[in-house]
């Protein structure tokens, strides 16, 4: 990892928490009954915060977060910050206890018995707030398997989605400066924005600084997976390498925009039924159950110490995300009757789904070094004049390198990785074992049957391709030299994981097991994937700016080579989902098509928990569309006016 921290000394590190002038203390929170408590105020949960106290007659609505809320803040605010994988040399978001959980898988058998750090945000926004912004769109074939091949009707797929999709977005072309990365022969920007929402909450950029490393690199992927690019990535055609920048959630002056900054502005948090707390962890529901029916009456929190409870008259909604949401209703006496009873847990309801068919994007990666004066974000580290110039810049205009957000080059179908007879002994041992396997449940049956139509069609990618234009993440860089690190994502993993909890304590973590590479065909793709990037990055334009193969070393050349190497080196792309999954009852479901839990009468799941099956880009943008599509299933149910939840909350946020 590098050493050299500029940012903190550059830019005035404001970093002690802000405490909004009207916020109630943990007691005070406690004082007053809500008709709404959202538990999380991540990613989704203020979307629906925001959303469901836009009517002002109607709901008393509160929020509570774990983690601190902290506006104004240079290692969020700060795009560069946030690049995929961290970038060491302006200080780290991930595994930094301010903003991180800190938690770590259960040891992954397929990879030599590692326990991989699992980064999930704690603080106000979420993992919004300590990502890498990509803002991508899955295909149609992803959503569409919601509505038809998991039952919960047409309102669940590409079409009904779109709209929601486009509601939680404000969408900016891409600047002229960018224009190496967007050739008109391969991207139609009219066809694109056609698909995108102008007047939502999250601002939606494309980078305008690029490195040098960029352009060469997207050419190069383009012709090493040798497929047609695709004109419009965001119109439900995930298709082929569209070899462009990707979006991300960049303001147009250069800040992270995260869902709190977005969605719950001081106008936002200063509605009288609108109440926000930070630094208070949810330990449980309380339920009553009365002539068989047990609803939630109360949620208890633990802020300073001291544990407190709240009185809910209508509905909790979970927004912990696809960790914290089943470990809060295993707590709560709901989920997998023998386990709660072991950890001497009353058991409200016997849900055994819950916290099962956890599903995530493992990744591997490779670091190369390249040609002497080269611009990545690793000359921040080694050229102090270039850094402070970069820092004077994006202090006074906010631009330059430090609103660069490394942007993933496209999805490319497995068929351009393989050899068709490699891909025909890979698909007739995934048959094998999908026919004979115990483990593939009916549910399970019906995902694998979606995902090898994707495969076999080819025209949705498999693997994604990214470039992080630096180095120190997989070896020490040499003083004063450039890297660059290549990632090949697996988007449609077979293995399916668990996250269940180990005591009936709170401030224990659960145990997140994803299974990582179990299973011998997800074990391949990302064989295959590590040896596509050696192919990748030897394609020119990219191959002339590389003077040395890193890791693995040049001598990495047999199959044995890379099987090995993969097992050192994957990790997790931080999408983890599922674990409340969307689907009928009998089928292994936990929530309904009206996200709420079966077996409970006011209890719903809006966040990434409740996607049945993972899609095939990361998945930030498809849980604000959740929880936008969330707010208006809440808002007509309950007669409310839903057309007030639009345009509110436009905050930019600061440094
Ligand atoms: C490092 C990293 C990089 C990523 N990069 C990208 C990317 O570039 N693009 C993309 O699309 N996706 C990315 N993702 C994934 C994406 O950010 C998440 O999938 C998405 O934000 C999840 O939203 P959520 O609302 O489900 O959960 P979260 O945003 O994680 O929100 C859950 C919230 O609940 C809070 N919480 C948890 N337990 C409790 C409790 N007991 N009491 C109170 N509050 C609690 C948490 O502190 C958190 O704020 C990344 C994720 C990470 C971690
Ligand atoms: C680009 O998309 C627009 C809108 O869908 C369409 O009218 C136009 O013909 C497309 N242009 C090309 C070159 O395909
Ligand atoms: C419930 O948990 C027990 C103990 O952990 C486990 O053996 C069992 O398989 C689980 N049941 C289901 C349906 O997942
Ligand atoms: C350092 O950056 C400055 C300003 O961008 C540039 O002029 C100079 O050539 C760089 N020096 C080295 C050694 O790369």
């Amino acid at each position: 990892m590098g050493s050299s921290r500029i940012l903190p000394s550059l830019v005035a590190l404001v970093v002690s928490a802000i405490s909004l002038a009207d916020a109630l203390s943990p007691a005070a929170f406690a004082q007053e009954p809500f008709d709404v408590i959202v538990v999380g105020g991540g990613t989704a949960g203020p979307v629906l915060a925001n959303r469901l106290s836009a009517s002002p007659s109607s709901l008393r609505v509160g929020l509570i977060e774990a983690g601190a809320d902290r506006p104004v803040d240079p290692l969020i605010n700060t795009p560069t910050a946030g690049n995929l994988l961290g970038n060491a040399h302006v200080g780290t978001l991930l595994g930094n206890p301010t903003y991180d959980w800190e938690l770590k898988s259960a040891p992954q058998p397929a990879l030599n018995g590692q326990e991989l750090q699992y980064p999930r945000g704690k603080v106000m926004g979420g993992s919004s707030a300590i990502n890498s912004m990509v803002w991508q769109r899955g295909s149609r074939a992803d959503y569409d398997a919601w509505g038809t091949t998991f039952e919960n009707g047409e309102e669940w797929n590409f079409d009904a989605l779109l709209p929601f999709f486009m509601r939680s977005e404000s969408w900016h072309p891409p600047e002229e400066n960018a224009a190496p990365l967007f050739p008109s022969e391969h991207l139609n920007i009219s066809a694109v924005a056609a698909f995108h929402g102008t007047e939502g909450p999250v601002s939606v950029t494309y980078n305008t600084y690029l490195t040098d490393l960029d352009a060469p690199a997207a050419q190069a992927a383009v012709k090493a997976a040798q497929v047609p690019p695709n004109s419009n990535p965001d119109g439900g055609a995930d298709a082929s390498m569209p070899a462009t920048g990707t979006a991300r959630t960049v303001t147009p002056n250069g800040l992270r925009h995260h869902a709190a900054a977005a969605y719950l502005s001081t106008e936002v948090r200063t509605r009288p039924n609108l109440e926000v707390l930070a630094e208070a962890t949810v330990s449980r529901i309380i339920f009553e159950t009365k002539k068989g029916k047990t609803k939630a009456t109360a949620v208890e929190y633990v802020s300073g110490g001291k544990t407190y409870t709240v009185e809910v008259r209508k509905e909790v909604i979970m927004a912990a995300g696809a960790i914290h949401t089943p470990q809060i209703l295993e707590l709560s006496g709901v989920g997998n009757k023998t386990l709660l009873e072991s950890l001497g847990i009353p058991v409200v309801l016997d849900l055994p789904e819950v916290g099962e068919n956890l599903q995530d994007h493992p990744v591997t990666l490779s670091d190369f070094r390249v040609v002497p004066n080269v611009v990545t974000l690793d000359t921040l580290g080694y050229n102090s004049t270039f850094a402070s110039e970069q820092a004077e810049l994006y202090k006074s205009s906010r631009s330059g390198i430090l609103t660069y957000t490394s942007a993933p080059l496209g999805p490319v179908p497995l068929q351009s990785m393989t050899t068709p007879e490699e891909l025909a002994a890979m698909r007739k041992q995934l048959d094998e074992y999908i026919e004979t396997s115990p483990e593939v449940t009916p549910f399970l049956k019906k995902q694998y049957d979606v995902l090898r139509d994707i495969v076999d069609k080819g025209e949705d990618g498999w693997v994604e391709m990214v470039l992080v234009p630096a180095g120190g993440v997989l070896s020490t860089p040499e003083a004063g030299k450039s890297y660059l690190t290549a990632v090949a994502i697996q988007l449609h993993p077979f293995g399916r994981g668990s996250v269940h909890i180990k005591s009936a304590d709170i401030a224990e973590a659960p145990v997140i097991d994803p299974r990582f590479l179990e299973l011998p065909w997800d074990f391949n793709v990302l064989v295959q994937g590590a040896q596509f990037i050696r192919k990748w990055v030897a394609t020119e334009p990219l191959a002339s700016y590389v003077d040395k193969i890193v890791t693995p070393p040049e001598s990495t050349s047999t199959r044995e080579d890379w099987e090995k190497y993969v097992r050192s080196v994957v990790r997790t792309t931080n999408h983890p989902l599922g674990t409340t999954a969307m689907a009928p009852r009998e089928l292994g479901g936990v929530v309904d098509p009206a996200l709420k839990v079966y077996g409970l009468e006011n209890v719903r799941v809006v966040d990434a928990s409740i996607i049945p099956l993972t899609i095939g880009v990361a998945i930030m943008p498809t849980v604000y569309a959740v929880a936008e599509k969330a707010a208006d299933i809440l808002l007509k149910e309950w007669k409310l006016d839903a057309s007030t939840g639009t345009h509110t909350g436009k905050g930019l946020g600061e440094l």
